[in-house]
Formats: structure tokens, sequence, C-alpha cells
């Protein structure tokens, strides 16, 4: 398989059995004791284990902080936290999917601040209050191919007061070095490499509808929706194609990459329902996919036909919708929210909160509270 050393958006180590780089990563990155962080689930399961034990077997002293949620909460950060400041670790290893890399990666930008977490939400220039020099660097080892993050540089975390998930953002949230090794992918449950898979397609397909000038971020998402089209149905048939798993990884960095441009309305409903209903963030986002772009389309038709063309169908807004429809079908992806078990009771609060999730700025048409709950109401009868 292809091996590749990449130095956009950061320095990317990317090709199957890569995760040997992980020492020199840590050099590179200046980290002498880590504090791996990854999630529960994740934590026990044999990838996570040879690598602790590798790390070890090297001289490398390493230790475990998994107590992390799939969707992380203020209360995981801040357990961290201790377990990182009193430990005398100089770093972290964000190993795992979106929870454990998002987690791992507040942790180690909360690692010598004096401000609480919250004062660092991604609005304005609240990021200017953190003191730089109390980030600690962070190495990212992805585990799944959909979040990005460790190409990001911003984490996502439940407020457990609220319900509400919050951005936290700082330029140097952004991972000294990443191993992009697909084969610690190759492990996942079907249902979560289709999710973090259909993630990565909502990251691009999203930037590239998100209106403003970035024609990298177009460019980057236009290809990154081509690899996810035709390498998911790949890895589903044949979850041991490492080949189609590195271009699935691939994908998800440059949708991460390119949601600097902006998400939109499938994120901003997609972030309630998981907070409610702690419903899977990526599943999710394809439940909604389609009838976002239905709604979308008065704006982004003309864009998504010549994205159509890019990817071999013909040159049409609804070639697009049928692709995509047809491709949840394959993936058996829920085709309403319904059969999600997404009920209709917090259908209001959906509504209100998805008007204020910071991703609604992005949606190409003004996502309105009317807007949102048509949405959200053809989401659950399956009505595109
Ligand atoms: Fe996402």
């Amino acid at each position: 398989m292809t091996k590749a050393n990449w130095n956009y958006p950061t320095a990317v180590r990317f090709g199957a059995g890569r995760i040997a780089d992980l020492p020199d990563a840590l050099k590179v990155a200046g980290v002498e004791k880590p504090l791996l962080v990854t999630d529960a689930g994740l934590a026990g399961l044999p990838v996570t284990q040879k690598v602790l034990a590798d790390l070890k077997a090297q001289g490398i002293d390493v230790s475990l902080f998994s107590d992390v949620k799939p969707n992380p909460i203020s209360a995981n950060v801040e357990a961290g936290i201790k377990v990182l400041r009193e430990g005398g670790y100089d770093g972290v290893i964000a190993f795992g999917g979106g929870s454990g890399l998002d987690t791992a990666k507040v942790i180690a930008f909360m690692a010598g601040q004096t401000r609480p977490m919250w004062d660092f939400e991604d609005i304005g220039d609240w990021w200017t209050r953190a003191d730089p020099q109390g980030i600690f660097p962070i190495v990212a080892v992805p585990t799944t191919a959909g979040t990005g993050s460790e190409v990001g540089r911003a984490g996502v975390i439940t407020d457990e007061t609220t319900h509400t998930k919050k951005v936290i953002f700082h330029p140097l949230m952004m991972p000294k070095v990443v191993i992009a090794d697909p084969e610690l992918t190759v492990g996942m449950p079907k249902f979560i490499t289709v999710g973090t898979g259909m993630d990565a397609l909502a990251h691009c397909l999203e930037a590239y509808c998100a209106p403003g000038y970035h024609p990298m971020a177009d460019g980057i998402a236009v290809e990154g929706i081509r690899l996810v089209f035709e390498n998911l149905p790949k890895v589903v048939l044949d979850p041991g194609n490492i080949e189609a798993r590195g271009h699935l990884m691939s994908a998800a960095a440059m949708g991460a990459t390119a949601f600097q441009k902006g998400l939109g309305a499938i994120h901003a409903l997609s972030h309630p329902v998981g907070a409610l209903y702690d419903t899977h963030h990526g599943m999710t986002n394809a439940v909604f996919m389609p009838y976002v772009l239905k709604v979308n389309k008065p704006a982004i038709e003309a864009k998504i036909a010549r994205l159509a063309a890019y990817l071999g169908l013909a040159p049409s807004f609804d070639a697009f919708l049928h692709a995509v429809v047809a491709l949840r079908l394959r993936l058996e992806v829920p085709h309403t929210l319904s059969d999600f078990g997404v009920d209709g009771e917090q259908r209001d609060k959906i509504g209100d909160m998805a008007i204020v999730d910071p991703t609604a700025g992005g949606n190409p048409v003004e996502l309105t509270r009317e807007r949102a709950l048509e949405i959200f109401d053809r989401a659950m009868e399956g009505r595109i």
C-alpha cells in the first residue's frame, strides 16, 4: 500500500503499518511521558492494548486514561485534566474515534489553563483568552475514518447541565503529528465503519455547500466525497480491504480540513438529536442527509450538478440526491429518524437547539426554526 508523509494541514504519516512510527512521532512532538487518552469502549480492545504494550516495550513511560463517554461530557475532561496534571505527563496521545480524539485534545489544551473550560467555547475571539504556553503537545492516532478530528483545531464536548454540545477551539489544539494507519480501523464494527464514513461524507458535502469563497476547501471536499462514495461500500463488503480503508481515512482528514469553510443543517440537527438521544453522530448525519439536501436545493442546485458530473453521474441535482439515497440503502442506514429510535417528543426543543447550533450559520439557506422543523418532520416521516 502507498505510504506518504504530508505536511498539510499538519504533519501526517499515512499508510498501513505507520503506527510503528509512534515513538518517533512523540519525539518529534517533544513528548517524553505521554498520557494516552481514549474512550472507555476502545480502551480494552486489542488495538489499544497492543499500542500501549509496544510503547512500553520501547521504554516509553505511557499511561492510559479512558473515562470517556461516547458523547464526551465535561466531567470526562475534568477527570482527565486532573490525571494529566497530577501524573507529571508532558503530552497527550489522542487515540480513537471522535470522542477519544476530541476529549484528548481538550485535555491537552486545558493542561495549563487557569480559567474554566467553557471560557474557551468557540465564540468570537474567546480562544485568545487561553495561555498558549499551557497547551500540551498532541500526537493524534485515529482508529476510525470519519471525524477527521486528528487534523482539527477543536473538540466537541457535551455540557451535561444543559445537554448541549459545545465546541472548544484553539489553533494550537491541532495535533503536532498524526499517524493515519488504516490497519487500526479494521476491527471496527460495521455500524461504526458506516457511521464514521458517513460523517466524513457529511463534512465534505456540507463544506462544499456552505456559502462563501473558499476554492481550496471546495476542491478538497469534492475529492473527499468521491473517495467515500467509491470506498465505503467496498469496506462494508470486505472489512479487510486496507487500500479502501486508507482512502476513507484520507477522506476523513479531508472533510475536517474542508469544513473550516462551514458546516450546515445536517450537523445543526444532528447535534441536538445526538445530545438528547445519545445517537451515533455520523449515523445521525447519514439519516438527515437527503432531507437537508432537498430543503437546501434552491441554493445549491447548480453546485451539486457540477459535483454529480465529477462523480460520473448525470450532471443534475436529482442524480446526486438519488446516489445519496442509494448509498444509504446499500449501507443499511435507517431511512427515517423513527427507524433510528428517535421519537417526536423533543421536536420543539430540537428546533430551538438546531438554530443556535454553531454549525447552523453555514447552511446555504437560512436555517430558520420553521425550516429546521420541516427537515425534522421530513426525516421522521421519510419524506424526501
Ligand atoms: Fe461531524
